[in-house]
């Protein structure tokens, strides 16, 4: 497949739709989400007209990380059904035209994965090298406090060193310590991944997502990291964020697994990537992946105080969207999203999920769908979805929340309260509560009891109603969804942020030839008015797409109204 700009770039008219099969449909009853689920409401999905599936995984698990935590690579967990089942979720995704990716997390496994067992078994095992196994800190005493081998601190809260008894030895594990991490310097592990990666191909699915892949290659010397006063551990980052073997293992990769492939989609994971190591990593010439999630833009509401929300600066977010449509405006390309299932809904978030809820969800997606980079829609995003009403920390069942709970309450002293509130407004569960089908019980996800509770508001916020009501913020994304499969300009065009100074305006143009897009979103619930340098000439355009039923009075925005303009230009 070659178009005009490139082979196989299929992908840049392409919008994927993130399933996390635990929340999305449950058939059988048992609370939790399964593939049969997800094959019952493909008509959902195709109907909104993405192209591309992506799922969770579904591998079989302990589920310690609901799936993040893989005990075998090449099969299904029975609780999601079998390998049977996922070749007809797969054959019924192609026969209506869209594809189906993976999700790759071969920077750690489950620690009842095959390979841990083997490992943990002795220092001779011939897959001890297959992780990071250390042993302690010079001079302590093996499973003393404080002779982990480094004074790195999990993602998860804790150490990242687990203890193991029989051997004496620790074993590296940035995330649970269900999940260690591993030994990518090993060549083994590498063609025991990429063998891996094939079969998966060979079966028929289209790509993968892979999780947290710039931290497979870490410095061999596992240095310290510099320790912030009041915390209980560093941040390790400098020797496994984009370390120094990644460019050349993702390189092996696509040789091993993707050269002489057609048509599929990588997507890797970065947390921590720039825009100059993300140009490197996507530059097709390189070999690398398609394109990166990177994660500046989910940060803006962060400070250096990890228990501290920080309100969004318009300002902030259009520095850190124009920097990266900036960098990789030649080279590279960039993934487009504002939702997924480790962050809070952004209605909630970046939007206003009361009484602007409908416009303020519809203005949050034309103004990310119209970047230039690939759009990624997570489940409910489409119809607008809200965080979920959690009352204290009983009612999460995160590792994430619980872990960073436990440490910050029980080791760093901080009050509930405050980290309470912090989980209600970032906590990962907000993703993560069921699909909201329809206002019946539990909302249609499951009969049963489900694995997380139903956001109370399912009973207005559900695809039932949204599908049936034309002014919905699912027929708005998939109006925006077909804009992008018959506007070249929005695939292709160059991108100029314009009012990059405006607390409340979020403006930008798509140009392509003689073709011009103008976005102007409204993040406020305040009338604005977009002064700009042509608006005479906008103000007379064609109106291609906008969120409330008036009309906006030249360039002048209702509350968290979008307006989209297209003019041709003379040459
Ligand atoms: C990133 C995934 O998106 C997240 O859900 C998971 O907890 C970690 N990687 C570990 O796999």
């Amino acid at each position: 497949m070659t178009d005009a700009w490139g082979p196989n770039r299929w992908w840049k008219s392409a919008v994927v739709y993130q399933i996390y099969p635990r929340s999305f449909a449950d058939a059988d009853g048992d609370g939790m989400g399964d593939l049969r689920g997800v094959i019952g409401h493909l008509d959902h999905l195709q109907g909104l007209g993405v192209d591309v599936l992506w799922l969770s995984p579904v591998y079989p698990s302990p589920q310690d990380d609901n799936g993040y935590d893989i005990s075998d690579y090449q099969d299904i967990d029975p609780a999601f059904g079998d390998l049977d089942t996922f070749d007809e979720l797969l054959a019924a995704t192609h026969a209506r035209g869209m594809k189906l990716i993976m999700d790759l997390v071969v920077n750690h496994t489950s620690d009842e994965h095959p390979w841990f067992v083997e490992s943990r078994s002795g220092p001779d095992s011939p897959k001890r090298d297959w992780y990071w196994w250390r042993p302690p800190r010079d001079g302590m005493a093996p499973g003393a406090p404080g002779a982990e081998p480094t004074n790195w601190g999990s993602y998860f809260g804790g150490s990242t060193w687990a203890f193991d008894d029989a051997t004496g030895e620790y074993y590296l594990h940035l995330f649970s310590r269900k999940q260690p991490d591993l030994n990518w310097e090993n060549p083994e592990v590498r063609q025991a991944v990429y063998a891996m990666m094939r079969w998966w191909l060979d079966r028929g699915v289209d790509g993968f997502r892979m999780d947290v892949i710039n931290h497979i290659s870490k410095d061999p010397a596992l240095p310290d990291g510099e320790l912030p006063m009041g915390t209980a551990y560093a941040n390790g980052g400098a020797a496994f964020l984009n370390g120094p073997r990644i460019h050349e293992f993702l390189h092996e990769m696509h040789q091993e697994v993707f050269a002489g492939r057609d048509a599929l989609l990588s997507v890797g994971e970065m947390p921590g990537v720039t825009v100059e190591q993300a140009k490197l990593y996507t530059d097709p010439d390189r070999q690398e992946v398609d394109m990166v999630f990177q994660f500046d833009h989910v940060s803006v509401d962060r400070g250096p105080d990890p228990w501290a929300v920080v309100p969004l600066r318009l300002t902030l977010l259009k520095a850190v969207f124009g920097r990266w449509q900036a960098g990789l405006a030649d080279v590279g390309w960039n993934s487009l999203y504002w939702n997924n299932h480790d962050q809070p809904r952004a209605v909630s978030r970046y939007g206003d999920d009361g009484r602007y809820r409908v416009a303020s969800a519809k203005m949050l997606g034309a103004v990310l769908h119209l970047h230039r980079g690939t759009p990624y829609v997570y489940q409910g995003e489409e119809l607008g979805m809200t965080n979920a009403p959690f009352r204290d920390i009983g009612d999460f069942r995160d590792i994430e929340a619980l872990g960073q709970y436990a440490q910050a309450v029980e080791k760093e002293g901080r009050s509930p309260e405050d980290v309470l509130s912090v989980l209600r407004a970032r906590g990962r569960d907000n993703a993560r509560t069921p699909m909201q089908w329809d206002d019946s019980a539990h909302a249609g996800f499951t009969t049963g009891t489900p694995w997380l509770a139903v956001n109370p508001n399912h009973k207005e916020i559900n695809a039932a109603a949204a599908v049936a009501d034309p002014d919905s913020v699912y027929h708005f994304y998939r109006r925006l969804v077909e804009l992008r499969h018959t506007e070249p300009a929005v695939v292709h065009g160059d991108f100029r942020m314009l009012l990059p100074h405006h607390e409340q305006l979020y403006a930008y143009t798509r140009r392509l030839d003689d073709t011009e897009l103008l976005v102007i979103g409204n993040f406020s619930a305040e009338v604005v008015r977009a002064e700009l340098e042509d608006a005479a000439a906008w103000a007379s355009a064609e109106l291609v797409l906008t969120n409330v039923a008036t009309p906006p009075e030249s360039l002048t925005l209702g509350p968290w109204q979008v307006i989209v303009h297209r003019r041709r230009l003379s040459r």
